[in-house]
């Protein structure tokens, strides 16, 4: 199966608030998202296949760091690549432009997500007690350096494979 990643849209909305509300236990809500269009330092993108939207992410790019604000899979497509595939695209674009570092919180409980980060090399910095308010879970602070030479994080112009094929616009 053939995904690309491509900036959100405002139709996309639909269906990415449908992918939030059966991923997090504290959705954001449309408002939410929509300021995402209108914030100069944010990266929305969306990943694309079989004619609807099949996961999507949310980087903030503030004083040289990306942070991961927001990040789902459709939950009938999760463990295909897709995740994995917007993280590394918001990587080599943070890079490109100029981030040195990206960062993000991830709960505690959140193994298929801790396993992610760490696979592109992101280590835990630090600890937030009691940080969701909705769980009263803890989150875990992790961070990546984006100035060292990564060749976990490889950025080909166009044409970087995952575990499937993927088209940039
Ligand atoms: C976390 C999430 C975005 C991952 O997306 P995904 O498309 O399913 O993940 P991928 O298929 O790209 O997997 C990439 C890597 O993540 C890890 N991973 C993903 N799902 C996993 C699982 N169920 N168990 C263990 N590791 C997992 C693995 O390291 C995997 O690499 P591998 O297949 O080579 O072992 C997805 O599970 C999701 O939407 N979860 C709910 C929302 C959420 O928790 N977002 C993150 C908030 S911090």
């Amino acid at each position: 199966m053939t995904f690309r990643i491509r900036p959100a849209r405002p139709e996309d909305l639909s269906q990415i608030l449908r992918i939030e509300r059966l991923s997090f236990p504290s959705p954001w809500s449309g408002e939410h998202f929509q300021k995402e269009f209108e914030k100069p330092y944010a990266l929305f993108l969306v990943a694309e296949g079989e004619e609807r939207i099949l996961g999507y992410g949310c980087f903030w790019l503030l004083a040289g760091e990306l942070q991961i604000a927001n990040l789902a899979v459709d939950p009938a497509w999760r463990g295909r690549g897709i995740g994995e595939g917007l993280l590394r695209e918001a990587l080599c674009l943070g890079r490109a432009r100029g981030a040195v570092r990206a960062l993000l919180e991830v709960r505690v409980g959140n193994l298929s997500a801790r396993r992610l980060y760490e696979k592109l090399g992101f280590r835990i910095e630090g600890r937030r007690k009691a940080y969701y308010r909705d769980t009263g879970e803890d989150a875990l602070l992790m961070s990546l350096s984006l100035t060292e030479s990564q060749e976990n994080l490889p950025c080909r112009r166009g044409s970087y494979i995952t575990r499937e094929t993927r088209k940039f616009e």
